[in-house]
C-alpha cells in the first residue's frame, strides 16, 4: 500500500496534464462513445446561470447524446460543507432537476439523482474515509479555500471529509469519466487515489474493485458576472438560465463595460466588454471577433442590445420548456424517483463487491 502518496502536492493542480488527457479522452468518446459512464454533478443552491451552462450543462447535453452514460447527480449532502442549514432544499433540488431537463438532459438516457437517498452510496464512505490520512485530508487546496471563503466560525468534519464523499459520488457507479472544472481536479484525486488504494488493499491481482476515475476538463469559456467578477449565484451578478427575457435586458443593461467606446474582444486587456462579446457569440454559434467587429465604434449600448437579443433568442425555447416542466411537480419527483431507484441498484451491486474483497460479507 502506498500511504504516502501524497494527492494534493501539485501547485498548479495538474492543469496542462489533465487538458491533454481530456483531449485524448474526447478521441476516445468519439469512437466509442458507448464504452464510457460520465457522472458528474452540483450543489441544489439555486438556480442555474449562463456561465454553469456553457461551463457545463451544454457539454453533459453533449456526452449524453454522443452515447456516453451519464450520471448526473443532485449533492445535497454537499450543500452543508459551508453552511449549518440546507436552507429551501427541496425547492432548489426541484429547480436544478428543471434546469436540468430544460436544457436537454433525457432522463431516459441520463440517471438523475440525489445523493442523500442512496444508503449503499453512503456506506461506502466509511472504508473510504480509512484509505486517507488527516493529513492528506487538510491539504487539499479546494478545501482550504472553501475554508477562507466559509462564513462559518468552525469547520465541520463533513468539510474536511467531503471529497472522500465525493469519491463515493464517482466510484459506486464506477465512472471511468468526471466532466468538471479545474477547481474540482484535487477532489478526482482523491477518488483516483481511493479507487487505487482499495485495489491495493483488497483486491484481488485479476479482479481489480474500482476503475480510476479520469477528468474530462472542457475548454469551456470563461464567463464574467454582470460585475466583472467570477459569475456566481452568491455574488448576485447571475444571470439565471431561468430568467426571464426582461430580466435579462435588465441585467445586461447595468453590466460593467469600460470607458473604450470602440468594441474589441481582447480578453485579458478588457475583459469585462469581452465576457459580453463572448456571451453573444456563444448563443449565435459565431466568432467572438466577427461579432466584436460588427458592433465596432457602435459603444456598448449597440454591445448590449446584441447580447440580449442573443441571449434570449437562444434560450427561448429552453426557458418556454422549463416553464411547461415547472406546472408539472409529479413528473419532476418522478424523474427523482426513478433515477434513485437506478442509482441505488447500482450502488448496491458495487457495496456487495466492496464487502466481499473486504470479507465483510456474512451470510
Ligand atoms: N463538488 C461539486 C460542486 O461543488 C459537486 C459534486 C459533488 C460533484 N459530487 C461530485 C462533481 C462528483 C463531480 C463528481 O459543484
Amino acid at each position: 500500500m502506498s500511504t504516502t502518496l501524497d494527492i494534493t502536492a501539485s501547485d498548479d493542480l495538474g492543469v496542462p496534464a489533465a487538458r491533454r488527457r481530456s483531449a485524448e479522452l474526447e478521441r476516445s468518446i468519439r469512437e466509442r462513445p458507448g464504452r464510457f459512464r460520465a457522472l458528474t454533478g452540483d450543489r441544489p443552491t439555486g438556480r442555474l446561470h449562463l456561465g454553469h451552462y456553457f461551463g457545463s450543462l451544454h457539454n453533459r447535453v453533449r456526452l449524453q447524446n454522443l452515447g456516453v452514460d451519464m450520471m448526473v447527480l443532485v449533492a445535497d449532502y454537499q450543500v452543508l460543507t459551508d453552511r449549518d442549514v440546507a436552507d429551501r432544499l427541496a425547492e432548489h433540488v426541484e429547480d436544478l432537476v428543471l434546469d436540468y431537463l430544460a436544457v436537454g438532459l433525457d432522463p431516459a438516457r441520463a440517471t438523475i439523482f440525489t445523493h442523500s437517498a442512496i444508503p449503499a452510496l453512503n456506506q461506502l464512505l466509511l472504508p473510504f474515509l480509512s484509505l486517507v490520512s488527516v493529513a492528506e485530508l487538510g491539504r487539499n487546496p479546494t478545501v482550504k479555500d472553501e475554508i477562507a471563503h466559509s462564513r462559518q466560525s468552525a469547520v465541520s468534519g463533513l468539510m474536511f471529509t467531503y471529497p472522500v464523499h465525493q469519491a463515493a459520488d464517482i466510484l459506486f457507479c464506477k465512472a471511468g469519466l468526471v466532466p468538471v472544472g479545474q477547481d474540482q481536479l484535487p477532489h478526482l484525486e482523491v477518488a483516483r487515489t481511493v479507487a487505487r488504494r482499495f485495489n491495493n488493499r483488497y483486491g484481488t491481482p485479476g479482479g481489480l474493485v474500482f476503475p480510476e476515475p479520469e477528468a474530462l476538463l472542457s475548454d469551456a469559456p470563461l464567463l464574467l458576472g454582470t460585475d466583472g467578477g467570477k459569475m456566481s449565484k452568491s455574488r448576485g451578478n447571475a444571470i439565471a438560465l431561468a430568467a426571464t427575457a426582461d430580466e435579462t435586458a435588465r441585467l445586461i443593461r447595468g453590466a460593467k463595460t469600460d470607458a473604450d467606446r470602440h468594441i474589441a474582444y481582447d480578453p485579458v486587456a478588457r475583459p469585462e466588454v469581452s465576457s459580453l462579446v463572448l456571451l453573444a457569440a456563444l448563443c449565435l454559434g459565431r466568432d467572438p471577433h466577427e461579432v466584436a467587429a460588427e458592433i465596432g465604434g457602435r459603444g456598448a449600448a449597440a454591445l448590449k442590445a446584441t447580447v440580449t437579443d442573443a441571449v434570449n433568442g437562444y434560450f427561448a425555447p429552453i426557458r418556454s420548456r422549463r416553464a411547461e416542466l415547472a406546472r408539472d411537480r409529479a413528473h419532476i419527483r418522478g424523474v427523482l424517483r426513478d433515477g434513485n431507484e437506478r442509482a441505488a441498484a447500482i450502488a448496491d451491486a458495487t457495496l456487495v463487491e466492496v464487502r466481499t474483497a473486504m470479507n465483510a460479507l456474512y451470510y
